[in-house]
Protein backbone atom coordinates (compact mmCIF):
# COMPACT_ATOMS: atom_id res chain seq x y z
CA UNK A 1 0.00 0.00 0.00
CA UNK A 2 1.47 3.46 -1.04
CA UNK A 3 0.74 6.42 0.09
CA UNK A 4 -1.46 9.81 -1.52
CA UNK A 5 -1.66 11.92 1.52
CA UNK A 6 0.56 11.46 4.63
CA UNK A 7 -1.52 8.96 6.97
CA UNK A 8 -3.94 7.81 4.55
CA UNK A 9 -3.28 4.35 2.96
CA UNK A 10 -4.17 3.67 -0.72
CA UNK A 11 -5.66 0.44 -1.47
CA UNK A 12 -5.50 -1.69 -4.38
CA UNK A 13 -7.81 -3.58 -6.28
CA UNK A 14 -7.39 -7.48 -6.53
CA UNK A 15 -6.77 -9.25 -9.72
CA UNK A 16 -5.45 -12.50 -10.38
CA UNK A 17 -3.93 -12.96 -6.78
CA UNK A 18 -2.51 -9.66 -6.78
CA UNK A 19 -3.23 -6.31 -6.15
CA UNK A 20 -2.98 -3.84 -8.67
CA UNK A 21 -3.92 -0.21 -9.54
CA UNK A 22 -6.61 0.84 -11.52
CA UNK A 23 -4.99 0.62 -15.77
CA UNK A 24 -6.41 4.68 -15.37
CA UNK A 25 -4.02 5.09 -12.23
CA UNK A 26 -7.14 7.13 -10.89
CA UNK A 27 -8.18 6.62 -7.26
CA UNK A 28 -10.92 7.86 -5.05
CA UNK A 29 -11.58 8.92 -1.66
CA UNK A 30 -13.34 6.73 1.14
CA UNK A 31 -14.13 8.28 4.29
CA UNK A 32 -15.18 8.22 7.89
CA UNK A 33 -18.33 9.41 8.33
CA UNK A 34 -17.89 9.70 12.20
CA UNK A 35 -15.54 12.64 11.50
CA UNK A 36 -16.30 13.32 7.99
CA UNK A 37 -12.06 12.76 6.97
CA UNK A 38 -10.60 11.26 4.39
CA UNK A 39 -10.05 7.61 5.15
CA UNK A 40 -8.65 6.11 2.42
CA UNK A 41 -8.13 6.33 -1.12
CA UNK A 42 -9.11 3.69 -3.24
CA UNK A 43 -8.20 2.42 -7.32
CA UNK A 44 -10.99 3.74 -9.25
CA UNK A 45 -11.96 0.89 -11.59
CA UNK A 46 -13.72 0.76 -14.95
CA UNK A 47 -14.40 -1.31 -18.13
CA UNK A 48 -10.26 -2.33 -18.77
CA UNK A 49 -10.41 -3.11 -15.30
CA UNK A 50 -13.48 -4.96 -15.50
CA UNK A 51 -12.34 -6.51 -18.22
CA UNK A 52 -8.67 -8.14 -16.97
CA UNK A 53 -10.96 -9.43 -13.67
CA UNK A 54 -13.34 -11.05 -15.86
CA UNK A 55 -10.60 -12.57 -18.04
CA UNK A 56 -8.40 -13.29 -14.72
CA UNK A 57 -11.88 -15.14 -13.44
CA UNK A 58 -12.85 -16.83 -16.82
CA UNK A 59 -9.08 -18.15 -17.23
CA UNK A 60 -8.95 -19.35 -13.78
CA UNK A 61 -12.71 -20.88 -14.16
CA UNK A 62 -11.92 -22.75 -17.60
CA UNK A 63 -8.46 -24.11 -16.49
CA UNK A 64 -9.62 -26.07 -13.31
CA UNK A 65 -7.82 -25.38 -10.20
CA UNK A 66 -10.93 -24.17 -8.56
CA UNK A 67 -13.91 -25.54 -10.57
CA UNK A 68 -12.57 -29.10 -10.83
CA UNK A 69 -10.76 -29.25 -7.36
CA UNK A 70 -12.71 -31.66 -5.06
CA UNK A 71 -15.31 -30.29 -3.14
CA UNK A 72 -13.48 -31.57 -0.03
CA UNK A 73 -11.01 -29.36 -0.94
CA UNK A 74 -12.95 -26.67 -1.73
CA UNK A 75 -14.49 -26.64 1.40
CA UNK A 76 -11.24 -27.04 3.35
CA UNK A 77 -10.40 -23.47 2.09
CA UNK A 78 -13.66 -21.96 2.74
CA UNK A 79 -12.73 -23.45 6.55
CA UNK A 80 -9.37 -21.79 6.37
CA UNK A 81 -11.09 -18.42 5.15
CA UNK A 82 -13.81 -18.56 8.30
CA UNK A 83 -10.51 -19.23 10.41
CA UNK A 84 -8.75 -16.49 9.15
CA UNK A 85 -11.49 -13.72 9.85
CA UNK A 86 -12.32 -15.00 12.89
CA UNK A 87 -8.63 -14.23 14.22
CA UNK A 88 -8.50 -11.61 12.31
CA UNK A 89 -12.20 -10.13 13.54
CA UNK A 90 -10.38 -7.05 15.71
CA UNK A 91 -9.15 -5.70 12.70
CA UNK A 92 -12.02 -5.93 10.26
CA UNK A 93 -14.24 -5.32 12.56
CA UNK A 94 -12.79 -1.45 13.36
CA UNK A 95 -12.14 -1.03 9.53
CA UNK A 96 -15.49 -1.69 8.98
CA UNK A 97 -16.58 0.50 11.69
CA UNK A 98 -14.98 3.33 10.49
CA UNK A 99 -15.56 2.82 6.90
CA UNK A 100 -19.44 2.62 7.16
CA UNK A 101 -20.10 3.86 10.61
CA UNK A 102 -21.62 0.98 12.57
CA UNK A 103 -21.26 0.39 15.97
CA UNK A 104 -18.54 -1.17 16.27
CA UNK A 105 -20.59 -3.88 18.73
CA UNK A 106 -22.39 -4.71 15.50
CA UNK A 107 -19.28 -4.90 13.51
CA UNK A 108 -17.94 -7.53 15.41
CA UNK A 109 -21.46 -9.69 15.37
CA UNK A 110 -20.91 -9.18 11.08
CA UNK A 111 -17.74 -10.25 11.21
CA UNK A 112 -18.51 -13.48 13.25
CA UNK A 113 -21.19 -13.48 10.89
CA UNK A 114 -19.25 -13.95 7.51
CA UNK A 115 -16.82 -16.48 9.50
CA UNK A 116 -20.13 -18.60 10.19
CA UNK A 117 -21.40 -18.08 6.71
CA UNK A 118 -17.69 -19.55 5.06
CA UNK A 119 -18.15 -21.94 7.24
CA UNK A 120 -21.46 -23.16 6.35
CA UNK A 121 -21.30 -23.13 2.64
CA UNK A 122 -17.66 -24.81 3.39
CA UNK A 123 -20.06 -27.60 5.21
CA UNK A 124 -21.99 -27.85 1.52
CA UNK A 125 -19.48 -28.19 -0.68
CA UNK A 126 -19.31 -31.72 -0.20
CA UNK A 127 -23.03 -32.21 -0.28
CA UNK A 128 -24.04 -30.70 -3.47
CA UNK A 129 -26.07 -33.88 -4.68
CA UNK A 130 -26.68 -34.79 -8.37
CA UNK A 131 -30.03 -37.03 -9.24
CA UNK A 132 -30.77 -40.72 -10.53
CA UNK A 133 -34.24 -39.72 -12.92
CA UNK A 134 -36.86 -42.74 -13.41
CA UNK A 135 -36.96 -43.39 -16.62
CA UNK A 136 -37.50 -46.82 -18.50
CA UNK A 137 -35.20 -49.51 -17.79
CA UNK A 138 -33.51 -49.30 -21.08
CA UNK A 139 -31.57 -45.92 -20.47
CA UNK A 140 -30.30 -44.70 -17.24
CA UNK A 141 -31.20 -40.70 -16.97
CA UNK A 142 -28.83 -38.48 -14.69
CA UNK A 143 -28.83 -34.69 -13.40
CA UNK A 144 -25.47 -32.99 -12.92
CA UNK A 145 -24.92 -30.44 -11.16
CA UNK A 146 -22.14 -27.72 -12.02
CA UNK A 147 -20.35 -24.11 -11.37
CA UNK A 148 -22.32 -21.85 -13.38
CA UNK A 149 -19.18 -20.31 -13.92
CA UNK A 150 -17.91 -16.83 -13.52
CA UNK A 151 -20.30 -14.70 -10.92
CA UNK A 152 -20.12 -11.08 -10.57
CA UNK A 153 -20.94 -10.14 -7.10
CA UNK A 154 -22.35 -6.45 -6.84
CA UNK A 155 -22.68 -5.57 -2.71
CA UNK A 156 -24.07 -2.58 -0.73
CA UNK A 157 -22.73 -0.28 1.83
CA UNK A 158 -24.87 -1.39 4.72
CA UNK A 159 -22.91 -4.98 5.86
CA UNK A 160 -20.20 -4.65 3.12
CA UNK A 161 -17.78 -7.71 4.54
CA UNK A 162 -20.86 -9.38 5.37
CA UNK A 163 -22.63 -9.19 1.80
CA UNK A 164 -19.66 -10.10 -0.17
CA UNK A 165 -19.64 -13.52 2.27
CA UNK A 166 -23.40 -13.99 1.86
CA UNK A 167 -22.32 -14.20 -2.23
CA UNK A 168 -18.49 -15.49 -1.69
CA UNK A 169 -18.85 -18.50 -0.44
CA UNK A 170 -22.00 -20.35 -1.84
CA UNK A 171 -20.28 -19.12 -5.03
CA UNK A 172 -16.43 -21.05 -3.87
CA UNK A 173 -18.49 -24.12 -2.90
CA UNK A 174 -20.32 -24.19 -5.83
CA UNK A 175 -16.43 -24.32 -7.87
CA UNK A 176 -17.53 -20.49 -9.05
CA UNK A 177 -14.92 -18.05 -9.89
CA UNK A 178 -15.91 -14.56 -9.08
CA UNK A 179 -15.30 -10.67 -9.36
CA UNK A 180 -16.63 -9.05 -6.88
CA UNK A 181 -17.40 -5.07 -6.63
CA UNK A 182 -17.67 -3.62 -3.23
CA UNK A 183 -20.22 -0.31 -2.70
CA UNK A 184 -18.11 2.77 -3.33
CA UNK A 185 -18.20 4.23 0.36
CA UNK A 186 -17.39 0.57 1.83
CA UNK A 187 -14.42 -1.25 0.03
CA UNK A 188 -11.82 -1.33 2.85
CA UNK A 189 -13.10 -4.51 4.51
CA UNK A 190 -13.19 -6.85 1.09
CA UNK A 191 -9.77 -5.35 -0.08
CA UNK A 192 -8.40 -5.88 3.23
CA UNK A 193 -10.08 -9.49 3.25
CA UNK A 194 -8.71 -10.38 -0.13
CA UNK A 195 -5.13 -10.41 1.02
CA UNK A 196 -5.59 -13.28 2.96
CA UNK A 197 -7.52 -15.45 0.40
CA UNK A 198 -3.92 -16.98 -0.97
CA UNK A 199 -3.19 -18.06 2.65
CA UNK A 200 -6.44 -19.62 2.49
CA UNK A 201 -5.53 -21.52 -0.42
CA UNK A 202 -7.62 -19.74 -3.01
CA UNK A 203 -5.60 -20.17 -6.47
CA UNK A 204 -5.54 -16.66 -8.26
CA UNK A 205 -7.90 -15.43 -10.44
CA UNK A 206 -11.03 -17.11 -8.17
CA UNK A 207 -11.88 -14.30 -6.23
CA UNK A 208 -11.24 -11.12 -7.84
CA UNK A 209 -12.25 -7.23 -6.20
CA UNK A 210 -12.82 -4.88 -8.46
CA UNK A 211 -13.31 -1.71 -6.80
CA UNK A 212 -15.16 1.63 -8.36
CA UNK A 213 -18.35 3.06 -9.42
CA UNK A 214 -21.91 1.94 -10.30
CA UNK A 215 -21.97 2.85 -13.34
CA UNK A 216 -18.27 2.93 -14.17
CA UNK A 217 -17.19 -0.50 -13.04
CA UNK A 218 -20.82 -2.16 -11.86
CA UNK A 219 -22.51 -1.65 -15.04
CA UNK A 220 -19.94 -2.90 -17.61
CA UNK A 221 -19.60 -6.05 -15.22
CA UNK A 222 -23.25 -6.82 -15.28
CA UNK A 223 -22.56 -6.39 -19.56
CA UNK A 224 -19.44 -8.45 -19.74
CA UNK A 225 -20.16 -11.19 -21.68
CA UNK A 226 -17.98 -13.79 -20.21
CA UNK A 227 -19.83 -13.08 -17.20
CA UNK A 228 -22.17 -16.17 -16.34
CA UNK A 229 -24.77 -14.75 -12.99
CA UNK A 230 -24.80 -11.98 -11.66
CA UNK A 231 -25.96 -11.36 -7.63
CA UNK A 232 -26.82 -7.83 -6.55
CA UNK A 233 -28.02 -6.50 -3.39
CA UNK A 234 -28.75 -2.85 -3.71
CA UNK A 235 -31.32 -0.25 -4.41
CA UNK A 236 -34.97 -1.22 -6.36
CA UNK A 237 -34.01 1.30 -9.24
CA UNK A 238 -30.59 -0.43 -10.03
CA UNK A 239 -31.96 -3.18 -9.61
CA UNK A 240 -34.25 -3.12 -11.99
CA UNK A 241 -31.06 -1.64 -14.57
CA UNK A 242 -29.56 -4.82 -13.85
CA UNK A 243 -32.12 -6.81 -15.10
CA UNK A 244 -31.98 -4.73 -18.62
CA UNK A 245 -28.62 -5.07 -18.76
CA UNK A 246 -28.32 -8.43 -18.36
CA UNK A 247 -30.86 -9.41 -20.56
CA UNK A 248 -28.81 -8.94 -23.49
CA UNK A 249 -26.45 -11.84 -22.74
CA UNK A 250 -29.10 -13.52 -21.21
CA UNK A 251 -27.78 -13.92 -17.96
CA UNK A 252 -29.11 -15.32 -14.72
CA UNK A 253 -29.75 -12.98 -12.02
CA UNK A 254 -30.40 -12.86 -8.46
CA UNK A 255 -31.49 -9.29 -7.02
CA UNK A 256 -32.06 -8.44 -3.31
CA UNK A 257 -33.69 -4.66 -3.47
CA UNK A 258 -34.69 -3.78 0.14
CA UNK A 259 -38.32 -3.02 1.19
CA UNK A 260 -40.58 -1.14 3.32
CA UNK A 261 -41.38 -3.88 5.59
CA UNK A 262 -44.22 -4.27 8.14
CA UNK A 263 -43.87 -4.86 11.90
CA UNK A 264 -47.04 -5.57 12.97
CA UNK A 265 -48.32 -5.57 16.49
CA UNK A 266 -51.48 -6.52 17.91
CA UNK A 267 -53.14 -5.40 21.27
CA UNK A 268 -52.50 -9.11 22.91
CA UNK A 269 -48.51 -8.57 22.62
CA UNK A 270 -46.22 -8.92 25.17
CA UNK A 271 -45.98 -4.80 25.15
CA UNK A 272 -42.66 -4.81 26.59
CA UNK A 273 -41.09 -7.03 24.40
CA UNK A 274 -42.92 -5.48 21.58
CA UNK A 275 -41.42 -1.70 22.11
CA UNK A 276 -37.88 -3.32 21.98
CA UNK A 277 -38.88 -5.19 18.79
CA UNK A 278 -40.20 -2.29 17.25
CA UNK A 279 -37.48 -0.06 17.74
CA UNK A 280 -34.85 -2.76 17.11
CA UNK A 281 -36.26 -3.39 13.98
CA UNK A 282 -36.73 -0.12 12.65
CA UNK A 283 -33.35 1.08 14.60
CA UNK A 284 -30.19 -1.13 14.35
CA UNK A 285 -27.60 -0.40 11.89
CA UNK A 286 -28.93 3.32 11.86
CA UNK A 287 -32.06 1.70 10.11
CA UNK A 288 -29.88 1.11 7.01
CA UNK A 289 -31.10 -2.45 6.75
CA UNK A 290 -32.90 -3.98 3.96
CA UNK A 291 -35.46 -5.62 6.11
CA UNK A 292 -35.51 -2.56 8.28
CA UNK A 293 -39.43 -2.69 10.32
CA UNK A 294 -40.06 0.80 8.96
CA UNK A 295 -43.62 0.65 8.83
CA UNK A 296 -44.83 0.03 13.01
CA UNK A 297 -48.24 -0.79 12.21
CA UNK A 298 -50.15 -1.27 15.65
CA UNK A 299 -53.93 -2.09 16.90
CA UNK A 300 -55.71 0.89 17.72
CA UNK A 301 -56.07 -0.56 21.57
CA UNK A 302 -52.95 0.10 22.32
CA UNK A 303 -51.74 2.46 19.96
CA UNK A 304 -51.36 6.05 22.10
CA UNK A 305 -49.37 4.43 24.74
CA UNK A 306 -47.37 2.14 21.87
CA UNK A 307 -46.42 5.73 20.67
CA UNK A 308 -45.40 6.66 23.87
CA UNK A 309 -43.45 4.35 25.11
CA UNK A 310 -41.45 3.85 21.71
CA UNK A 311 -41.02 7.81 22.49
CA UNK A 312 -39.85 7.30 25.68
CA UNK A 313 -37.28 4.28 25.39
CA UNK A 314 -36.12 5.71 22.05
CA UNK A 315 -34.72 8.59 24.30
CA UNK A 316 -32.33 6.07 25.83
CA UNK A 317 -30.59 5.15 22.54
CA UNK A 318 -26.85 6.19 22.75
CA UNK A 319 -25.74 7.67 19.61
CA UNK A 320 -22.23 8.99 19.17
CA UNK A 321 -18.64 7.51 17.59
CA UNK A 322 -19.40 4.29 16.24
CA UNK A 323 -15.80 3.03 17.83
CA UNK A 324 -17.17 3.45 21.45
CA UNK A 325 -18.50 0.08 22.63
CA UNK A 326 -21.81 1.09 24.00
CA UNK A 327 -22.66 3.21 21.65
CA UNK A 328 -26.26 1.70 19.76
CA UNK A 329 -26.25 4.10 16.68
CA UNK A 330 -23.15 5.01 14.52
CA UNK A 331 -23.48 7.89 11.59
CA UNK A 332 -25.32 7.19 8.31
CA UNK A 333 -22.51 5.97 5.67
CA UNK A 334 -22.65 9.43 3.64
CA UNK A 335 -23.13 12.87 2.93
CA UNK A 336 -25.86 11.38 0.22
CA UNK A 337 -27.02 8.98 2.62
CA UNK A 338 -27.73 11.63 5.10
CA UNK A 339 -29.01 14.19 2.76
CA UNK A 340 -31.29 11.76 1.54
CA UNK A 341 -32.46 10.68 4.93
CA UNK A 342 -32.72 14.43 5.83
CA UNK A 343 -34.85 15.28 3.23
CA UNK A 344 -37.27 12.10 3.81
CA UNK A 345 -37.58 13.68 7.48
CA UNK A 346 -38.81 17.00 5.79
CA UNK A 347 -40.90 15.09 4.21
CA UNK A 348 -42.19 13.37 6.85
CA UNK A 349 -43.07 16.22 8.66
CA UNK A 350 -45.74 17.29 5.94
CA UNK A 351 -47.28 14.38 5.50
CA UNK A 352 -47.33 13.01 9.31
CA UNK A 353 -46.78 13.58 13.16
CA UNK A 354 -43.61 14.08 14.65
CA UNK A 355 -43.58 12.24 17.96
CA UNK A 356 -39.38 11.99 18.22
CA UNK A 357 -36.69 13.34 16.29
CA UNK A 358 -36.71 14.42 12.94
CA UNK A 359 -33.14 15.77 12.19
CA UNK A 360 -29.48 15.63 12.14
CA UNK A 361 -27.73 14.68 15.56
CA UNK A 362 -25.15 16.90 16.53
CA UNK A 363 -21.95 14.80 17.64
CA UNK A 364 -19.54 17.91 18.22
CA UNK A 365 -20.80 19.41 14.85
CA UNK A 366 -19.26 16.62 12.98
CA UNK A 367 -20.29 13.24 11.00
CA UNK A 368 -23.42 12.24 9.74
CA UNK A 369 -25.31 11.63 12.43
CA UNK A 370 -29.02 12.03 12.33
CA UNK A 371 -31.78 11.34 15.46
CA UNK A 372 -34.09 8.31 15.52
CA UNK A 373 -36.92 9.26 14.17
CA UNK A 374 -40.56 8.46 14.72
CA UNK A 375 -43.82 9.37 12.63
CA UNK A 376 -47.31 8.56 14.09
CA UNK A 377 -50.90 8.71 12.00
CA UNK A 378 -49.19 8.38 8.89
CA UNK A 379 -51.39 7.25 6.29
CA UNK A 380 -50.03 4.01 4.30
CA UNK A 381 -50.04 6.16 1.27
CA UNK A 382 -47.24 9.03 2.32
CA UNK A 383 -44.13 8.83 0.92
CA UNK A 384 -42.71 7.72 4.12
CA UNK A 385 -44.47 5.01 4.36
CA UNK A 386 -44.04 3.86 1.02
CA UNK A 387 -40.72 4.67 -0.33
CA UNK A 388 -37.49 2.83 1.20
CA UNK A 389 -35.70 5.56 3.34
CA UNK A 390 -32.43 3.32 4.52
CA UNK A 391 -32.55 5.20 8.08
CA UNK A 392 -33.72 5.40 11.44
CA UNK A 393 -37.06 6.59 10.12
CA UNK A 394 -40.56 4.65 11.79
CA UNK A 395 -43.75 5.59 10.14
CA UNK A 396 -46.53 4.36 12.94
CA UNK A 397 -50.11 3.47 11.24
CA UNK A 398 -52.78 2.33 13.29
CA UNK A 399 -55.24 -0.06 12.48
CA UNK A 400 -58.69 -1.15 13.20
CA UNK A 401 -58.66 -5.19 12.95
CA UNK A 402 -56.50 -8.10 11.77
CA UNK A 403 -57.98 -7.53 7.94
CA UNK A 404 -56.77 -4.07 7.70
CA UNK A 405 -53.60 -5.03 9.50
CA UNK A 406 -53.22 -7.58 6.37
CA UNK A 407 -54.43 -4.91 3.97
CA UNK A 408 -52.41 -2.22 4.76
CA UNK A 409 -49.03 -4.75 5.43
CA UNK A 410 -50.02 -6.33 1.79
CA UNK A 411 -50.37 -3.03 0.13
CA UNK A 412 -46.60 -2.20 -0.97
CA UNK A 413 -44.63 -2.74 -3.94
CA UNK A 414 -42.06 -4.59 -1.60
CA UNK A 415 -41.92 -8.22 -0.25
CA UNK A 416 -38.79 -8.82 1.87
CA UNK A 417 -39.92 -9.15 5.40
CA UNK A 418 -42.50 -8.76 7.54
CA UNK A 419 -43.03 -9.77 11.11
CA UNK A 420 -46.37 -10.47 13.53
CA UNK A 421 -46.56 -10.12 17.36
CA UNK A 422 -49.44 -11.49 19.29
CA UNK A 423 -49.71 -14.56 21.32
CA UNK A 424 -52.57 -15.87 19.77
CA UNK A 425 -51.12 -18.25 17.65
CA UNK A 426 -54.17 -18.88 15.41
CA UNK A 427 -54.17 -15.19 14.57
CA UNK A 428 -50.26 -14.50 14.26
CA UNK A 429 -50.53 -18.19 12.19
CA UNK A 430 -52.85 -16.43 9.75
CA UNK A 431 -50.75 -13.66 9.41
CA UNK A 432 -47.87 -15.91 8.35
CA UNK A 433 -49.94 -16.96 5.24
CA UNK A 434 -51.31 -13.99 4.36
CA UNK A 435 -48.57 -11.71 4.15
CA UNK A 436 -46.59 -11.41 1.20
CA UNK A 437 -43.14 -11.48 2.22
CA UNK A 438 -40.32 -13.87 2.39
CA UNK A 439 -39.39 -13.61 5.19
CA UNK A 440 -41.83 -13.74 8.52
CA UNK A 441 -40.95 -13.39 11.99
CA UNK A 442 -43.16 -14.04 14.70
CA UNK A 443 -42.57 -12.41 18.04
CA UNK A 444 -39.40 -10.98 16.96
CA UNK A 445 -37.58 -8.88 14.16
CA UNK A 446 -34.65 -9.20 12.20
CA UNK A 447 -33.04 -12.35 13.19
CA UNK A 448 -31.20 -13.69 10.34
CA UNK A 449 -29.23 -17.27 10.22
CA UNK A 450 -27.45 -18.80 7.28
CA UNK A 451 -29.27 -22.04 7.53
CA UNK A 452 -32.59 -20.18 6.55
CA UNK A 453 -33.18 -18.93 2.83
CA UNK A 454 -32.88 -14.72 2.93
CA UNK A 455 -34.89 -12.83 -0.19
CA UNK A 456 -37.76 -11.13 -1.00
CA UNK A 457 -41.52 -11.09 -3.02
CA UNK A 458 -42.70 -8.44 -5.48
CA UNK A 459 -40.11 -5.94 -6.33
CA UNK A 460 -37.83 -7.05 -3.24
CA UNK A 461 -36.19 -8.99 -5.97
CA UNK A 462 -36.17 -12.79 -6.83
CA UNK A 463 -34.08 -15.45 -5.97
CA UNK A 464 -32.67 -16.70 -2.24
CA UNK A 465 -29.14 -15.99 -0.61
CA UNK A 466 -28.20 -18.62 2.42
CA UNK A 467 -28.64 -22.31 3.45
CA UNK A 468 -29.37 -24.92 1.02
CA UNK A 469 -31.26 -22.26 -1.82
CA UNK A 470 -28.04 -19.77 -1.39
CA UNK A 471 -25.48 -22.58 -3.93
CA UNK A 472 -28.23 -23.60 -6.09
CA UNK A 473 -27.80 -19.91 -7.42
CA UNK A 474 -24.49 -20.68 -8.26
CA UNK A 475 -25.31 -24.25 -9.86
CA UNK A 476 -26.18 -25.35 -13.26
CA UNK A 477 -28.08 -28.74 -13.69
CA UNK A 478 -27.02 -30.75 -16.65
CA UNK A 479 -29.25 -33.64 -18.03
CA UNK A 480 -27.46 -36.48 -19.04
CA UNK A 481 -29.12 -39.65 -21.19
CA UNK A 482 -27.26 -43.12 -21.47
CA UNK A 483 -28.39 -45.72 -23.40
CA UNK A 484 -28.42 -49.18 -22.25
CA UNK A 485 -29.81 -50.65 -25.59
CA UNK A 486 -27.22 -52.16 -28.08
CA UNK A 487 -29.80 -51.74 -30.92
CA UNK A 488 -30.35 -49.37 -33.76
CA UNK A 489 -33.08 -47.04 -33.22
CA UNK A 490 -34.89 -48.40 -36.27
CA UNK A 491 -36.38 -45.72 -37.05
CA UNK A 492 -35.28 -46.00 -40.62
P1 LIG B 1 -27.16 1.45 -5.12
O1 LIG B 1 -28.16 0.43 -5.49
O2 LIG B 1 -26.88 2.54 -6.10
O3 LIG B 1 -25.75 0.72 -4.81
C1 LIG B 1 -25.59 -0.63 -4.48
C2 LIG B 1 -24.44 -1.22 -5.31
O4 LIG B 1 -24.79 -1.16 -6.69
C3 LIG B 1 -23.12 -0.47 -5.18
O5 LIG B 1 -22.06 -1.40 -5.22
C4 LIG B 1 -23.11 0.40 -6.44
O6 LIG B 1 -21.82 0.75 -6.87
C5 LIG B 1 -23.76 -0.53 -7.43
N1 LIG B 1 -24.36 0.15 -8.59
C6 LIG B 1 -24.93 1.38 -8.63
N2 LIG B 1 -25.34 1.66 -9.89
C7 LIG B 1 -25.03 0.60 -10.65
C8 LIG B 1 -25.20 0.29 -12.04
N3 LIG B 1 -25.78 1.15 -12.88
N4 LIG B 1 -24.77 -0.91 -12.49
C9 LIG B 1 -24.21 -1.79 -11.64
N5 LIG B 1 -24.00 -1.55 -10.33
C10 LIG B 1 -24.42 -0.38 -9.83
O7 LIG B 1 -27.58 2.06 -3.72
P2 LIG B 1 -27.19 3.50 -3.11
O8 LIG B 1 -27.28 4.54 -4.18
O9 LIG B 1 -25.92 3.37 -2.39
O10 LIG B 1 -28.36 3.71 -2.07
C11 LIG B 1 -29.61 4.24 -2.48
C12 LIG B 1 -30.75 3.51 -1.80
O11 LIG B 1 -30.74 2.16 -2.18
C13 LIG B 1 -30.70 3.47 -0.29
O12 LIG B 1 -31.19 4.64 0.28
C14 LIG B 1 -31.56 2.28 0.00
O13 LIG B 1 -32.91 2.65 -0.05
C15 LIG B 1 -31.27 1.35 -1.16
N6 LIG B 1 -30.30 0.30 -0.78
C16 LIG B 1 -30.77 -0.95 -0.49
C17 LIG B 1 -29.91 -1.92 -0.06
C18 LIG B 1 -30.39 -3.29 0.30
O14 LIG B 1 -29.82 -3.92 1.16
N7 LIG B 1 -31.36 -3.84 -0.38
C19 LIG B 1 -28.48 -1.66 0.16
C20 LIG B 1 -28.07 -0.32 -0.24
C21 LIG B 1 -28.97 0.61 -0.67
MG1 LIG C 1 -27.07 4.59 -6.23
Amino acid sequence: MSSVKAGVDTYQMYINGKFVDSLSGKTFPVYDPSTEEVLAHVADGNRQDVDAAVDAARTAFDSGPWSQSTPQARGQVLFRIADIIRKHTPELAELETRNCGKPIVESEYDMADAATCFEYYGGMATKVLGHVNPVPANALSLSMREPIGVAAQIVPWNFPLLMAAWKLAPALAAGCTCVLKPAEQTPLTALRFAAWLEEAGVPPGVVNVVTGFGESAGAPLVCHPQVNKVAFTGSLEVGKKIVKMAADTVKRVTLELGGKSPNIFFADADFEAAIDGALFGVFINQGEVCSAGSRILVEKPIYKKFVDAMVEKTKRIKLGPPMERDTKMGPLVSKEQFDRVLNYMEVGKGEAKLAAGGGRAMNGGKGYFVQPTIFYDVANSARIAREEIFGPVAAVIPFENEAEAIRVANDTPYGLAAAVWSRDIFKAFRLVKALKAGIIWVNHMQPTYVEAPWGGYKQSGFGRELGPWGIEEYLETKQVYINLDEQPIGWY
